[in-house]
C-alpha cells in the first residue's frame, strides 16, 4: 500500500511531487522519496517517517524549467522500512518508483545476480530498474525495453520509471494496483495513485484500465493498448474527489476492486497469508478470540467468527461494545482481544478495548486509520488500507475488514495446523480472486436502479441468510435503513418463523441471500415459507428461482467467500439506488456522524 506520483513540466519539480504525497499520505507510509530529472542529470532523495523529514532533505534543493519527477510513499512489504529500501530505486542510470508487488522478484533477481547485478535493497522492486537496464542492452529502443521488463513480471504494479537516456520521459505500466493520468492545457503531465493530487492542477485525466502500458512527454502520451481515456477533472475539490461519480459512496464502492489489492499486497502470498505486522510469539498462549466492535463492523466481525471456528476450530464470541462495557465481561488471558474499527475512534469500542487491556488480555486492532486511538492503544494492528471513506454508510472498510479478519482466519488455521496444505491453497486461491469478483459483481448495477423504484414504500424490509450470509444480511439491512431511512432488519432465514413471519403480507419486502455454495435448500424452503405468505421477494442467487417477484442473478462461484463480497456489492448498490430515488443525501444521511466518538 503505497502512493505514487510523477510530474513533467516547468514548475519546481520538488514542491510539486511532495505535495502531491501529501494528498496521498492518508494511504499510510513508513518512508518516502523523489527522483528528479533536468537535462538527463537525476537527483534522488530519500527519508525514513514522515513527509517532514523528505522536506528537511530537500531543503536545499531546488529546480526551475524543463524537468520529469517521480516519488513515492512506501508502506513496507519486503524489508523494514529503511532508506535503502524506501524509492525511487536506481540502476546505473534509471529509476524506478512501484506500488504493489512483484511476486516473482527471487527469480529475477537471482538471475540479475548471476550476470553480475549488484542489489543494494531488500525490495521486490528494485529488479525492475536492474532489469529495465539489462533489456536496453537487448533493445535499442527504450520504450521496447521497458515493454520487455514488464513482461516479465508477475503480480500487481503500477509503475513509473524514468532514465537519463530519455530525459523528458515517464514510462508507466499498470496492472491491480491504481494509476491515473493528467493533462492540462500547459503540456503538464501528472501521475499519481489516486485523483487527491491531481485536483486544480490537471484538467483531464485518464483513470488507467490493467495491462497499459506507456510513455509520456511534455508533447506525447503514448499507451497500449490504446485504452486511456481522458475525461474532465473538476477543479473543486469535492465534485473532483467524487471523480464523476454522484456520491462518494457510490465512488467507494467502485473503487472495492483497487482497495482489496491494497488489502491483499504482501499478505496473501502464493500458498499462503501473512501479517507482517503480528511477530511469531504473538498468539502463542491464544485459545479462545472475543471480537468486539459496533456497527458495520461488528457484522465483519460476526461473519469472521463462521470462518474461524470452521477453519481454525478455535472458539470465537462477538459482541457488540457498547454491550460489553457493562456486562461486567469474564475474561481470560487465553483470550485475544481484537477491536474492529474503521475510523479507529469509535468511543464504545475504545473503552472496550481499555477494558481488555486493563484485564490483561492481548490485544488486536483491524482499523482503517493509522494513528487512530484505537491503533495507539492495541498491542498490534493489521490495517486494512481501504483509503479514507467518506460516504456515511460505511462499503469499502467493510469489505476490507471481512477481507483482513478472513486472512486471519486462514493465519490461525495455518498456525493451528487445522486446515492442510490443499485447503490453505483452496482458500488462497479464492482470496486472490475476490479484487475480480467484486467488479464484475458491479455489473448489476443498471438492474438495481430499475428495481429501485419498486422497494420506495412498504412495511419494512426482511433481509435473510443462513450462515455467514446472515451477517450479510445484518448489514444489508443496515445499509438501507442509513440511507433510505426505511425500515430494515437482518434475520437469520432459519429464524423467521419464530415470530417475523407474522408480518408477511405483499408490503413486506423479503430480501433473500440465496447463495448457492452454502445451504441453498435450506434457505430456499425459507424463502418459500414467506412467498406462501404473499410476502414480496426479492431473490439474490446464481440460481433462478421461480417463486421470487424480483430477481438479480449473481455469477456462479465456488467458494463462499467469493458469492459473500457479490453479494454484497448487491447490497449496497441496491440500498444506494433506493435512497437516491427518495431524494436522499446518501453520502451524509440525516442522524449520522462518520465517526461516533460519544456513547
Ligand atoms: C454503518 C457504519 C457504522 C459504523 C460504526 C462503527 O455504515 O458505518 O455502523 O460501522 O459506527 O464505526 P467504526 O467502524 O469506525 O468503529
Amino acid at each position: 500500500m503505497c502512493g505514487i506520483v510523477g510530474f513533467i513540466g516547468q514548475r519546481e519539480i520538488k514542491r510539486q511531487l511532495i505535495e502531491g504525497l501529501r494528498e496521498l499520505e492518508y494511504r499510510g507510509y513508513d518512508s518516502a522519496g523523489i527522483a528528479v530529472m533536468q537535462d538527463a542529470h537525476i537527483q534522488s532523495f530519500k527519508a525514513v517517517g514522515k513527509l517532514s523529514n523528505l522536506d528537511e532533505k530537500t531543503k536545499n534543493f531546488e529546480t526551475s524549467g524543463l524537468g520529469v519527477g517521480i516519488g513515492h510513499t512506501r508502506w513496507a512489504t519486503h524489508g523494514k522500512p529503511t532508506e535503502l529500501n524506501a524509492h525511487p530505486h536506481m540502476g546505473e542510470y534509471s529509476y524506478v518508483v512501484h506500488n504493489g508487488i512483484i511476486e516473482n522478484y527471487r527469480e529475477i533477481k537471482t538471475a540479475l545476480e548471476k550476470v553480475g547485478v549488484n542489489f543494494l535493497s531488500q525490495t521486490d522492486t528494485e529488479v525492475i530498474v536492474h532489469l529495465f537496464e539489462k533489456e536496453v542492452e537487448r533493445y535499442k529502443n527504450l520504450f521496447d525495453a521497458f515493454k520487455a521488463t514488464i513482461d516479465q513480471l508477475d503480480g500487481a504494479y503500477a509503475v513509473l520509471l524514468v532514465s537519463q537516456k530519455a530525459p523528458d520521459t515517464i514510462f508507466f505500466a499498470r496492472k491491480g494496483s491504481p494509476m491515473i493520468i493528467g493533462k492540462n492545457r500547459n503540456q503538464e503531465v501528472f501521475f499519481a495513485s489516486s485523483d487527491a493530487p491531481l485536483i486544480g492542477e490537471a484538467e483531464e485525466v485518464a483513470y488507467m484500465e490493467d495491462g497499459t502500458i506507456g510513455y509520456a512527454t511534455p508533447d506525447t502520451i503514448y499507451a497500449e493498448p490504446d485504452s486511456l481515456v481522458f475525461v474532465p477533472l473538476a477543479g473543486d475539490k469535492l465534485t473532483a474527489q467524487k471523480g464523476g461519480y454522484r456520491f462518494f459512496m457510490e465512488k467507494e464502492i467502485y473503487e472495492q476492486y483497487d482497495v482489496m489489492n491494497d488489502t491483499m499486497i504482501g499478505r496473501v502470498l502464493d500458498d499462503d497469508v501473512a501479517f507482517e505486522e503480528l511477530n511469531e510469539a504473538f498468539l502463542d498462549g491464544i485459545s479462545r478470540i472475543k471480537f468486539c466492535a459496533c456497527g458495520t463492523s461488528y457484522h465483519a466481525a460476526l461473519a469472521s467468527s463462521y470462518l474461524f471456528e470452521r477453519q481454525a476450530k478455535i472458539p470465537v464470541e462477538v459482541e457488540i461494545a457498547s454491550e460489553f462495557r457493562y456486562k461486567e465481561p469474564l475474561l481470560t488471558d487465553d483470550t485475544l482481544f481484537v477491536v474492529i474499527s474503521q475510523s479507529g475512534e469509535t468511543a464504545d469500542t475504545l473503552e472496550a478495548l481499555k477494558m481488555a487491556k486493563n484485564a490483561g488480555l492481548r490485544t488486536l486492532a483491524i482499523c482503517n486509520v493509522d494513528n487512530s486511538s484505537i491503533v495507539r492503544l492495541a498491542d498490534a494492528t493489521i490495517l486494512t488500507r481501504a483509503g479514507i471513506e467518506k460516504g456515511v454508510a460505511s462499503t469499502k472498510a467493510f469489505a476490507t475488514q471481512v477481507m483482513v479478519l478472513w486472512m486471519l482466519a486462514l493465519y490461525f488455521a495455518k498456525k493451528r495446523g487445522t486446515l492442510n496444505a490443499t485447503a490453505i491453497q483452496k482458500e488462497v486461491e479464492a482470496m486472490s480472486r475476490v479484487p475480480s469478483v467484486l467488479k464484475k459483481a458491479l455489473d448489476v448495477h443498471e438492474k438495481c436502479k430499475r428495481l429501485s423504484k419498486r422497494y420506495l414504500h412498504g412495511h419494512g424490509f426482511f433481509f435473510i441468510g443462513r450462515d455467514i450470509f446472515y451477517p450479510l444480511a445484518l448489514e444489508g439491512a443496515l445499509k438501507l435503513k442509513e440511507i433510505s431511512y426505511l425500515h430494515a432488519e437482518g434475520y437469520p432465514a432459519g429464524e423467521m418463523k419464530h415470530g417475523p413471519i407474522a408480518l408477511a403480507d405483499a408490503e413486506l419486502f423479503t430480501i433473500a441471500l440465496m447463495p448457492k455454495t452454502l445451504l441453498y435448500d435450506k434457505t430456499k424452503s425459507n424463502v418459500e415459507e414467506l412467498s406462501a405468505r404473499d410476502s414480496t421477494i426479492l431473490a439474490i442467487s446464481p440460481e433462478f428461482f421461480d417463486l421470487a417477484d424480483d430477481f438479480i442473478l449473481t455469477h456462479p462461484h465456488e467458494h463462499m467467500m467469493l458469492e459473500f463480497f457479490e453479494m454484497m456489492v448487491v447490497e449496497q448498490l441496491l440500498a444506494m439506488e433506493v435512497a437516491i430515488r427518495l431524494g436522499n443525501d446518501v453520502d451524509m444521511p440525516r442522524n449520522l456522524a462518520k465517526s461516533v466518538t460519544v456513547e
